[in-house]
C-alpha cells in the first residue's frame, strides 16, 4: 500500500519537480552561487521546502496553519535540515509585513528578498489571489523566479464529465471562480489565460507555462499497481505532454514560471 501511494505521488509530482529543478538550475547559473533563498508561500508541511533544503537551499515557509508548521519543523528535523528551514505563521495576503517582521535583519533597513518564490496549490484557496501574487512579486529580488501552480478549471470540467456529473462540469466551465457544488473541495480554479493575467498584473513576466498531470488523474485506478515500469512510462508521458499546448491546457494543474 505504501509503495503504491509513493508510486502515485512520484508520478503526480514528476512534472512540478522537473520544472523546479530547471528553474533552480537557471537561477544558480545566472547568480553564480549554489545556494538560493527560497520562499514557499502556503508551503504547508514542507513537501517542497524540505527537499529543497536537502539540496542546500535556505527555505522560508509562510502558512496560516500552526499544525502544518509544526509538521514542517518535525520533517526538517528528521531530514537534518533544521538550520535551513524556517516557518512563519500568517496569511499570504500580508507577505511583505510578515516577512519584514520575521526577518532577523529587520531594523537594519535591509531589504527582504528571495531568489525563488514557490506558490503551489494556494491561489485556488485563499480569499483573494491578487494580493498574494503582489506579495510574491514584492518578495522576489530583481531577476528572481516565481513558481506558481494552480488548479485548472478546464481539467475539472473534463473530470466531472468523465465521472458522469455533467451539471457540475457545466458549472465549472461557466463559473471557474466558484465551487461547482457543495461537495466541491476547491473554492476556485483558473483557465490558463486568467492565471497568466493575474500573474502579469502583479508585475511579473510569465516565461514558461506547463501542464501537470495531463493523464495521471484520469488513468484507470490500479493501472500502476505492482508495475514500476508502467509508472516510469507514465512519468515519461507526463513530462512529454506537459509542453504540448493542447494537452497542457487540459492538465489537472497549470504550472507557470514568472520572472521579476
Ligand atoms: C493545498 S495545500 C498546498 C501545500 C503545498 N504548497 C503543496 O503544494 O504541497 C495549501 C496550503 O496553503 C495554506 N494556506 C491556506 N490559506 C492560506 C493563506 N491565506 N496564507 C498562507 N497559507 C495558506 C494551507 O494551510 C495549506 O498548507
Amino acid at each position: 500500500m505504501a509503495d503504491r501511494l509513493r508510486m502515485r505521488s512520484s508520478v503526480r509530482n514528476a512534472l512540478v519537480w522537473r520544472v523546479l529543478h530547471d528553474a533552480i538550475a537557471d537561477l544558480t547559473a545566472a547568480l553564480g552561487r549554489d545556494q538560493l533563498d527560497v520562499l514557499d508561500v502556503g508551503g504547508g508541511t514542507g513537501g517542497i521546502a524540505v527537499p529543497l533544503a536537502e539540496l542546500g537551499h535556505r527555505v522560508t515557509v509562510v502558512d496560516t496553519s500552526p499544525d502544518s508548521l509544526a509538521a514542517l519543523e518535525r520533517r526538517a528535523a528528521d531530514a537534518g535540515v533544521t538550520a535551513l528551514v524556517s516557518g512563519v505563521q500568517g496569511d499570504a495576503a500580508n507577505l511583505p509585513d510578515l516577512l519584514q517582521s520575521a526577518d532577523p535583519r529587520h531594523g537594519e533597513a535591509a531589504e527582504v528578498g528571495f531568489d525563488l518564490v514557490v506558490c503551489h496549490s494556494v491561489l485556488e484557496i485563499v480569499d483573494d489571489p491578487a494580493p498574494v501574487l503582489v506579495g510574491v512579486a514584492h518578495s522576489l529580488r530583481p531577476g528572481g523566479l516565481a513558481s506558481i501552480v494552480t488548479a485548472n478549471a478546464v481539467a475539472a470540467a473534463l473530470h466531472r464529465a468523465i465521472a458522469g456529473r455533467f451539471d457540475e462540469a457545466l458549472h465549472v466551465l461557466r463559473d471557474p471562480l466558484g465551487r461547482y457544488g457543495q461537495s466541491d473541495p476547491t473554492p476556485r480554479r483558473f483557465a490558463l489565460s486568467d492565471v497568466r493575467s493575474l500573474v502579469e498584473a502583479a508585475g511579473l513576466t510569465v516565461v514558461a507555462t506547463h501542464g501537470a498531470r495531463v493523464f495521471a488523474d484520469v488513468v484507470p485506478t490500479g493501472s500502476l499497481d505492482g508495475d514500476p515500469q508502467a509508472a516510469a512510462s507514465l512519468v515519461e508521458l507526463e513530462l512529454e505532454a506537459a509542453d504540448v499546448p493542447a494537452l497542457r491546457d487540459i492538465a489537472s494543474a497549470l504550472h507557470l514560471i514568472a520572472r521579476r
